[in-house]
């Protein structure tokens, strides 16, 4: 079934060929505009309202704008248990150093698979509420054999952008004997993992005695590329560190954090803009009372930037990624368009895709609408639900601005 969305005030499509676009600002903006999809999300047709082909049914959005759903490119959703009361603390001036995540670990290898799962799909049915539609999500909270599997299993059956975290932090029962659990992870969990995950991840940071060194984070990293995953890495997020330039050197699709940049790893990460996307988390900064890094000044130096959410009970327990770009344009020097490609193609981009993120004939992105008139209410109206993943399967008046009768 073929569905011509109409009735669309502003497209962003974020397509830079897209011909009678306006480019200035790199989102390929069209006014009055249509687009025929299919039920796949599979994009058939974009263009002027006034040219749009016939479809099998039509969905008018009563002038709202429209933009390619969201890319959520890092998220750890498969836990259980709350930290509430860490959050608390932190407001009043404790620092994060990653000891919270031990907390987490045992809440979610106390909690049965139908209740992670659940708890899972409630997260991801929140996101999508508010606008994302293709989600990265990690593993962590297991750091067992059986509990990392576990976590990517379910993680499966929600996305295929499944990333294996058995490097997240040293478990309290192996403090004194790291070099046991790095060879746990890089080799029983990474065997249980390589056949649900697409990804490797690992959090190297020397600030903290939690997570993991340079040269930790190297052997976990090699050993996920020669099982022939992909490598993403938590850098640099809380001081300087190794973590950034060690992504660049082992070609990482993504480095993410990015809060404590040097000049030498700005330089390092504009040399690798066609390999290696700085993905910024904003609600992590927001969340941790830390100092934003300057985004402008990395889009300037040509690197390649991604938003994302981050969503996890320790440093951001936030789904919405209009939070987060309201987030990276008030406090980290963004323009609204640049946060929002930062969000679509950016995201997509540190997954390597590039069939999402964009409203491109062939593409599959989802389209998101917006209750506003154009892409900058994301940031003018922070904290007002504008996003949604527009449902082709719901009762047209929820995406209409008529009355109901
Ligand atoms: O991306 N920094 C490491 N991991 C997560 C936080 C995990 C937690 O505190 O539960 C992050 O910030
Ligand atoms: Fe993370």
């Amino acid at each position: 079934m073929t569905t011509l969305v109409t009735g669309i005030g502003e497209l962003a499509t974020l397509d830079d060929s897209l011909d009678g676009a306006d480019h200035d600002e790199g989102l390929g903006l069209l006014h009055d505009a249509a687009v025929v999809v299919d039920d796949a999300d599979e994009v058939l047709w974009v263009g002027p309202a006034s040219a749009a082909p016939a479809a099998d049914r039509r969905r008018d959005v009563g002038g709202r704008a429209v933009i390619p759903a969201f890319v959520d490119s890092h998220t750890h959703l498969v836990f259980a248990g709350d930290r509430s009361r860490e959050f608390a603390a932190r407001m009043t001036g404790t620092a994060y150093d990653g000891g919270g995540i031990s907390t987490t670990v045992a809440a979610t290898r106390e909690a049965s698979d139908e209740e992670l799962r659940v708890l899972l799909r409630e997260r991801v049915d929140e996101m999508r509420r508010q606008g994302s539609n293709v989600i990265e999500v990690k593993s962590g909270y297991g750091l067992t054999v059986d509990g990392e599997e576990r976590a990517l299993r379910l993680a499966r059956e929600v996305t295929d952008e499944v990333t294996f975290l058995g490097g997240h932090v040293v478990p309290v029962e192996f403090a004194s004997r790291r070099d046991e659990f790095v060879d746990l992870v890089t080799g029983p969990m990474l065997g249980a993992a390589r056949e649900h995950a697409r990804w490797i991840d690992v959090f190297c940071e020397p600030h903290s005695a939690h997570a993991f060194t340079g040269e930790e984070a190297r052997t976990i990293l090699e050993a996920g590329r020669a099982a022939g995953l992909g490598l993403r890495v938590h850098g640099n997020q809380l001081g300087p560190g190794p973590g950034v330039r060690l992504a660049v050197e082992l070609a990482a699709a993504s480095v993410d954090h990015c809060t404590h940049l040097t000049v030498a790893d700005v330089d390092a990460l504009a040399a690798a803009s066609e390999t290696t996307v700085a993905t910024l988390l904003p609600g992590v900064e927001f969340s941790t009372r830390s100092p934003y890094p300057d985004a402008r000044a990395l889009v300037d130096a040509g690197v390649t930037v991604a938003l994302a959410t981050d969503c996890n009970p320790g440093t951001c327990y936030s789904s919405s990624m209009p939070f987060v770009i309201a987030l990276a344009v008030r406090e980290m020097g963004l323009t609204p368009a640049q946060a929002l490609r930062a969000a679509t193609v950016g995201a997509a981009a540190s997954l390597r895709r590039s069939d999402i993120g964009v409203i491109r004939v062939g593409a599959q992105p989802g389209l998101t609408t917006l209750d506003a008139p154009s892409h900058l209410h994301l940031a003018y109206r922070p904290g007002v639900p504008l996003a949604r993943l527009l449902d082709l399967s719901a009762p047209p008046l929820l995406d209409s601005r008529e009355p109901p009768t």
